[in-house]
């Protein structure tokens, strides 16, 4: 049986203040969270147990998943007290595992949405013969991300974490957050103390002429880590553009909780979601939006590529362009919000 670990143990400050009581792979995209997506797509792929590297709101996840029964994969957990960076949670999480010291563990960042083909990628380990394969997409500006130029056999040369020369754009190639790793070389890592496996582990391993290969894959690939992100990559899921084995039939120009209360003049599209319960009123406008159960929108107002939280209120006649709302919010009846704002758990804004 396949194992894997899952790291969802970060802070994702970048989403606050969404992530204040939420923990960033909890918050849902198109309508589940963004582990959901990630243990359907494991489960696919012959996973059949995963252990949980938790730390920031760990009981979220426990309170949700429990032990894995609704989700039909076994579900352990590996609790940090103090965080202990990727590489340190990989490890620390390791203690979880069943396997033998030459099997494959898969590990995946709880904030990527792809539609990877992980047993594939499990392969290309195997006929390399390698200690870590790397999934590896491109992009068009790679300055954000760790970038991981590769030789003619896929074999990886470099990690350059965030780069921030010209010189040092090398490749368009860049780390997308999931890696197969033979277990002993999980073993390896220190357990003492925090590790980073991008910038420590993998260019120690490099430096140690391990076998290390990247393998591209053109398929849908997105970091869900900011709040323009995470708004793109719920529409993605909603419009069929992302893949989920969870949304298979369901997809649209917007994706409509039955319990929602949505009024016949209003207008939802662009791959926006209405999440449980939650009511919009006449002529309201929402393109390009998550909303979340429990929140009520006023007649008239408009709403464009921005998250809403649960249970927030926004009054009649406001406009709202690429803002995040989190949860129990109040917008009052006519506010412009500016793009870019972040309005606060429980705030009241006019
Ligand atoms: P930002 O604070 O916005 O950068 O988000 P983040 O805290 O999630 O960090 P980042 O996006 O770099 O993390 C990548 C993945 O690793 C995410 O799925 C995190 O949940 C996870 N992660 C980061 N640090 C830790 C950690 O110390 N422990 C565990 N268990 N997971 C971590």
């Amino acid at each position: 049986m396949l194992e894997a670990i899952l790291l969802v143990g970060g802070q994702g400050t970048r989403l606050r203040p969404l992530t204040i009581s939420t923990p960033k792979p909890m918050l849902p995209v198109a309508g589940y969270a963004c582990t959901d997506h990630q243990i359907a797509l494991a489960k696919k792929a012959g996973v059949g147990r995963i252990v949980m590297g938790t730390s920031y709101r760990a009981e979220v996840f426990e309170e949700h998943f429990g032990h894995g029964e609704k989700v039909g994969v076994e579900l352990v957990y590996a609790v940090e007290d103090e965080p202990l960076g990727t590489g340190g949670a990989i490890r620390n999480a390791a203690a979880h595992l069943t396997c033998g010291p030459n099997d494959p563990v898969v590990v995946f960042n709880g904030d990527v949405l792809t539609g990877l083909d992980i047993a594939g990628l499990v392969q290309k380990w195997r006929d390399a013969d390698a200690d870590v394969a790397l999934y590896l997409t491109r992009v068009e500006d790679p300055r954000a991300y760790g970038l991981v130029p590769t030789d003619a056999n896929g074999r990886v040369l470099e990690f350059l974490e965030k780069p921030t020369t010209l010189e040092e754009i090398v490749t368009d190639q860049i780390n997308a957050g999931c890696y197969i790793f033979k277990r002993s070389v999980i073993d390896s890592i220190p357990s003492d103390r925090p590790v980073s496996v991008e910038r420590e582990t993998f260019p120690e391993l490099l430096a140690a002429d391990r076998m290390v290969i990247g393998v591209v894959d053109d398929g849908y690939w997105l970091d869900l880590g900011t709040p323009l992100a995470f708004a793109k990559g719920s529409a993605d899921l909603v419009r069929g553009i992302a893949p989920s084995p969870l949304l298979t039939g369901r997809t649209g120009e917007s994706l409509i909780e039955p319990t929602a209360k949505v009024d016949s003049s209003a207008s939802i599209t662009g791959g926006t979601y209405i999440g449980h319960n939650a009511i919009v009123g006449a002529g309201a406008v929402i393109d390009r939006s998550v909303i979340f159960a429990d929140v009520e929108v006023g007649s008239g107002t408009k709403i464009t590529n921005s998250i809403v939280s649960t249970a927030a209120k926004i009054s009649s006649d406001c406009t709202i362009v690429d803002t995040v709302i989190a949860e129990r919010a109040q917008i009052n009846a006519g506010a412009n919000l500016e793009p870019g704002t972040l309005v606060f758990p429980d705030e009241s804004v006019n």
